[in-house]
């Protein structure tokens, strides 16, 4: 195996701009995992690993992250770097810290939350992710044949409970479970526990509030842990809608916790997800999912929507972000930010929190409830959206809210509002 490995999905990221994990999935399946590791961990915490080897790739931190995705391609520090990463076996520092961030990035922080929390997050975001499943009740009920196909398996990591989720099942770094027969039969999904919670909180907001913190990065209580298996088993069949379901990975976690009844219809505008959720959700046991391509532009979207006003029990607007929450997984993204989103309607991320929260919340039975969440924990996305909501939607009343991560999950922010009329 050379080290170039390592420059050339580094340089192709460079180059192409396309996502870390599009770009391993074309990566040898024999080299996917150590590129996987050592890239990630180089993209997470660049100046911590260069401070580490030795390397000068700044003068100063700043100045690096000024530099664009072209100069970065053509540095002879960075592929030095990279080839000492690769030479050192894993041998290296799997935590950084502010410096590993772009400046801009975490005067927001600081300005939003103060200096205590966004060294948190600077230490937690750096930090190589772990690989989360949910388990399907069919899986959860046969446990035992499960522990016996993961530990049959090679160079695959110990996994241990989740600390929040009790359908989560956590594994320490890097494993490769999708090439099971049992992930085919659709007995687990991959999915980080704070979806999962987000997931729990949108069908029974009070079973998950409790691990809701009112600030981002504070890390587990001890009493935190939540396995109330009763509670869990008596959750309602609903009408759900999932108004930004992507590629569904709620929306099929709903699913199953109604155990197979109800109705979850799961939206988006880009019909590349839904057919990627149709796909997922063929693996599962569950047929109570289906998913619906919404109509991009404002006009077509507001025409298709008015017939299912005031329909459903839940609607969960998993809103578009900036994903500060999942930097871990998406580590390229905090070198390719855009000061604004490149949505359909052309808004600033705020607003378009505010027109997608417009759009969806009549959907909600008087009654019902409505969850806006974020996986982001800037200010302007997050309270200061509650307090929008609470301005601009009069009928819905603020049950809970509060943020889980980045710490032993991705970072979430949840908010469940009552429809009073
Ligand atoms: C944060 S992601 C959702 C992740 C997803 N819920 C999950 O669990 O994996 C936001 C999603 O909203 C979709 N989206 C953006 N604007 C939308 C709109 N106006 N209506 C519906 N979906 C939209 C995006 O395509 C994206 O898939």
């Amino acid at each position: 195996m050379k080290s170039a490995i390592l420059s050339e999905v580094f340089a192709e990221i460079c180059e192409t701009q396309t996502h870390f994990d599009t770009l391993l999935s074309r990566v040898h399946p024999l080299q996917r995992a150590k590129v996987a590791v050592y890239l990630g961990a180089f993209l997470r915490r660049p100046l911590t690993l260069a401070d580490h080897f030795k390397i000068k790739i700044a003068e100063n931190p700043e100045e690096f992250w000024s530099l664009n995705f072209i100069k970065l391609k053509k540095s002879a520090a960075i592929h030095e770097l990279l080839k000492k990463i690769w030479e050192s076996g894993g041998d290296f520092p799997n935590q950084g810290s502010e410096i590993d961030f772009p400046t801009a990035l975490v005067n927001e922080w600081r300005a939003d939350w103060g200096d205590e929390i966004t060294k948190k997050m600077c230490m937690f975001l750096s930090q190589d992710p772990l690989t989360t499943i949910r388990l399907h009740r069919v899986a959860r009920e046969n446990e035992e044949k499960l522990k016996t196909t993961f530990s049959a398996m090679e160079e695959l990591p110990k996994f241990r409970l989740g600390k929040y989720s009790i359908l989560a099942r956590v594994f320490k770094g890097f494993a490769k479970l999708q090439k099971t027969d049992l992930f085919e039969q659709g007995w687990f999904e991959v999915q980080d526990e704070g979806s999962q919670v987000m997931s729990i909180y949108a069908l029974e907001s009070d079973l998950m509030k409790s691990v809701l913190s009112p600030l981002p990065s504070v890390g587990p209580k001890a009493d935190m842990v939540f396995f109330d298996k009763a509670a869990l088993q008596n959750i309602a069949p609903r009408t759900v809608i999932d108004a930004c379901s992507g590629a569904g990975g709620k929306a099929l976690a709903m699913a199953d916790l109604m155990r197979g009844q109800g109705r979850v219809f799961a939206y988006d505008v880009y019909e590349k997800k839904i057919l990627s959720l149709r796909k997922r959700s063929e693996r599962s046991p569950d047929r109570n999912v289906q998913g619906v391509l919404i109509k991009p532009s404002i006009a077509g979207r507001a025409e298709q929507l008015k017939e299912f006003h005031a329909s459903a029990d839940r609607v969960l607007i998993d809103s578009p972000c900036g994903g500060h929450g999942v930097l871990r997984r998406n580590p390229d993204s905090k070198w390719n930010r855009k000061p604004h989103s490149q949505s359909v309607d052309h808004l600033s991320m705020d607003e378009l929190q505010q027109k997608v929260v417009m759009d969806y919340a009549p959907l909600t039975k008087v009654g019902g409830e409505m969850i806006y969440g974020v996986c982001t924990f800037a200010k302007k996305e997050t309270l200061d959206q509650v307090e929008w909501i609470k301005q601009n939607l009069p009928h819905f009343e603020l049950k809970s809210y509060g943020f889980i991560g980045p710490y032993d999950t991705d970072g979430f922010f949840m908010a469940s509002f009552v429809r009073i009329k």
